[in-house]
C-alpha cells in the first residue's frame, strides 16, 4: 500500500489562482526531493500545461485518451522536471487534459466515467511511485470535484477577499465536511497590499474553522508572468514565492 498523499487544489468561482497555486506549491514540493505528479482535472476548460510551456502541438495523449480507455494514465504523464533548477529526472510529472476543440466537446456531449478517473489517480501514484498527486480542478461543485475532493487527503480552497468568494467557499468548506476530507487549509489569494494580514486570519478561521495557510498578494508581476512559466521558479525572492514555499513545507510536514 501507498503511502503518497493526494491534494486537491479547489475554489468556488473561477479565476481565483488555482492553477497557479496548484503549479507552484507541487514545484516546491519536488524540490524537497519528493516525486510529484499534477493532473488537470479541469476537463471543460484545461490550462495548467501552459503553465509547464506546452500547447496543442506538444501534447500528444492526454487525461481525455486515458478517460476513453485509449491508454494507460501513465502513458499520458509528461516529465517535467527540466522546468527544475536542480537538473533532476523523474520528479515532477503532469498529466494534461486534452485543449482540442473536439476532445473538449465529445466530454461535454458523453461525459465520462468518474470511477476510471478515480482508479487512474490510483495507477499513476503507483506507476510512478509518487509522494504526492496533486490535483487542479475546474471551479464550482461539480461531480468530479467532489470526487477529488472525497478522496484526497487534503484539500486547499483557494478564495479571494470578495463576498461572493466568502459565501462560496462556506458551501465548499460544508460540503467537504460531509465528505470527511480529513484535512483542509484555506489560502487567500490576490490580497490588498494595504491588508492586515493577522486580522485577516484571525476572522476567516473564525468564520470557517479551516486553517488559513497563506495570504498570497495581488501582485504585478504575476500578472506580467501571464501563466508563460511557474512563478516561483522564475522570480524566485519575491513574498509571493516565499508563501508558496511555506505551503509546501506545511504539506510536507503534515
Ligand atoms: N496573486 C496574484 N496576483 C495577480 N494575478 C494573479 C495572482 N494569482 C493568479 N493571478 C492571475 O489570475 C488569473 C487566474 O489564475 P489561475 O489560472 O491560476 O486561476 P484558476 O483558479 O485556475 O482559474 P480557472 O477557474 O479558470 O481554472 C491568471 O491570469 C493569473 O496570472
Ligand atoms: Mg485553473
Amino acid at each position: 500500500m501507498s503511502n503518497a498523499k493526494i491534494i486537491s487544489i479547489h475554489s468556488f468561482r473561477g479565476g481565483t489562482g488555482k492553477s497557479n497555486s496548484t503549479a507552484n506549491i507541487a514545484v516546491n514540493v519536488a524540490r524537497q526531493g519528493k516525486r510529484v505528479a499534477i493532473v488537470d482535472t479541469d476537463i471543460y476548460s484545461p490550462g495548467i500545461h501552459v503553465l509547464f510551456g506546452f500547447d496543442e502541438t506538444n501534447i500528444d495523449k492526454t487525461l481525455n485518451n486515458y478517460l476513453w480507455g485509449q491508454c494507460r494514465i501513465s502513458d499520458a504523464a509528461y516529465d517535467v522536471s527540466n522546468i527544475l533548477p536542480e537538473e533532476r529526472k523523474n520528479l515532477i510529472y503532469l498529466v494534461p487534459a486534452s485543449i482540442k476543440t473536439g476532445d473538449i466537446a465529445q466530454i461535454l456531449r458523453e461525459g465520462y466515467d468518474f470511477n476510471v478517473l478515480c482508479d487512474g489517480f490510483y495507477d499513476l501514484i503507483d506507476a510512478l511511485e509518487l509522494d504526492y498527486l496533486f490535483i487542479d480542478t475546474h471551479p464550482g461543485l461539480n461531480e468530479e470535484t467532489l470526487l477529488a475532493a472525497s478522496i484526497s487527503d487534503i484539500l486547499i480552497i483557494v478564495l479571494r477577499p470578495d463576498k461572493q468568494d466568502f459565501q462560496g467557499t462556506a458551501v465548499t468548506v460544508e460540503v467537504a465536511r460531509r465528505l470527511e476530507v480529513p484535512k483542509m487549509m484555506l489560502l487567500i489569494n490576490k490580497a490588498l497590499s494595504n491588508t492586515d494580514q493577522a486580522q485577516l486570519k484571525k476572522d476567516i478561521e473564525k468564520i470557517y474553522q479551516v486553517p488559513l495557510v497563506g495570504i498570497l498578494p495581488q501582485s504585478e508581476e504575476m500578472m506580467q508572468l501571464q501563466s508563460s512559466g511557474v512563478f516561483s521558479l522564475q522570480v524566485p525572492n519575491h513574498p509571493l514565492s516565499k508563501v508558496y514555499e511555506n505551503i509546501a513545507q506545511m504539506i510536507i510536514k503534515s
